[in-house]
């Protein structure tokens, strides 16, 4: 089914009974579409130098945060511990940087955690806007997946969150995500919900946004006010924690009816408003979790936003984890891409 914009905006309103409607049917879709169960990714977080100075994050680069890189031995650590549990993936995540050094850690960390996994171990990786060229490399190099939020499609609220330079500009980061698609990875996108001075409407626009740009994969989360940040200044215009957290409960739910077959995680920044986010995420239609192998001492550093969870049970979904499995998308597998072999 086709729906309008009109049908996103008045799904993405419904409240009581119409909500709950709306959750049940997504599950339903999600279920026909992809199945029941649940793709693990275990998320390390490489590193929190970051190039950019976003007026939202806890890591950007004007804040006094301390920092730290994790060592190729922590990464292969974590990346073991994520195939010897059977883990399917692993997401890479960490700071933009365009360094030689950098671009090229990555890459000998790709081959290594290939290696160490013959080669079994998907990995996604989340670490910015980079050049075609080493989205290339790292694709070589064994990664399959890249995550790279557009935040908003509103150009006019991406101008407003973040500084008006050619570092944070919204075609850039536009151009990186289709360069990701032409590089031919699973490519992901995914915005914040609840941010100062958005509207219903742009969040019905940036699902449209996923859509037309035909992504294989989503992470959205509600924005949570990170102290010491400029857009701090607004957090008592925002709706809700509350409000934010059922929004991005729906926007999952109506991304799910939109795109059935693409994989949309449950995300991190949900369990900061409610202990059991994540579950109820999958039970809106959700299917994929990301549980946090960063070394314990060194987790508190990656803080992107106030309260940010340091651990997941993965057990209580225990029956409906796909455990040893990989998990690619199955909207990328029906692309007509030369690679496919189609
Ligand atoms: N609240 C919620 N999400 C945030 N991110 C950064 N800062 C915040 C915040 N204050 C998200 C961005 C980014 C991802 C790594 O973390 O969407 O892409």
């Amino acid at each position: 089914m086709e729906y309008s914009r009109h049908d996103i905006i008045e799904m993405l309103r419904s409240e009581g009974r119409r909500k709950h409607e709306l959750f049940r049917l997504a599950a339903e879709v999600k279920n026909a579409a992809v199945g029941e169960g649940v793709y693990l990714r275990g998320l390390i977080e490489y590193s929190n130098i970051c190039r950019k100075n976003c007026y939202y994050c806890g890591i950007r680069c004007n804040s006094d945060t301390d920092r730290y890189t994790l060592s190729h031995q922590q990464v292969l650590e974590a990346a073991q511990y994520a195939f010897d549990n059977n883990f399917g993936s692993v997401v890479l995540q960490g700071g933009e940087n365009n360094s030689e050094k950098f671009i090229s850690d990555i890459t000998s960390l790709l081959h290594e955690i290939k290696s160490l996994s013959n080669g079994t171990l998907g990995i996604t990786l989340s670490l910015g806007e980079q050049t075609l060229e080493t989205y290339r490399q790292w694709l070589e190099a064994g990664a399959s997946r890249y995550l790279l939020r557009i935040e908003t499609s509103n150009r006019a609220l991406y101008g407003r969150l973040h500084p008006c330079d050619i570092t944070h500009d919204y075609d850039r980061r536009l151009q990186a995500i289709k360069d990701l698609q032409t590089a031919g990875y699973m490519a992901g996108t995914g915005v914040m919900i609840g941010l100062p001075f958005q509207t219903v409407e742009d969040l019905a626009d940036d699902l449209v946004f996923m859509r037309d740009m035909n992504i294989d994969m989503c992470g959205m989360g509600p924005y949570i006010v990170s102290a010491g940040t400029p857009l701090e200044r607004y957090a008592d215009e925002l709706q809700s924690e509350q409000w934010r957290f059922d929004m991005t409960l729906k926007m999952i739910a109506v991304l799910r009816l939109l795109m059935p077959d693409i994989n949309i995680a449950a995300t991190t920044a949900l369990q900061a408003i409610d202990p059991e986010g994540r579950l109820k995420a999958i039970a809106a239609g959700a299917n994929v979790i990301m549980p946090n192998l960063t070394p314990d001492n060194l987790k508190g550093m990656y803080t992107l936003y106030n309260n940010k969870p340091m651990s997941f049970d993965t057990k209580i979904l225990e029956k409906n984890i796909r455990y040893g499995e990989k998990g690619d998308p199955i909207h990328f597998m029906k692309r007509d891409l030369p690679s496919n072999g189609k």
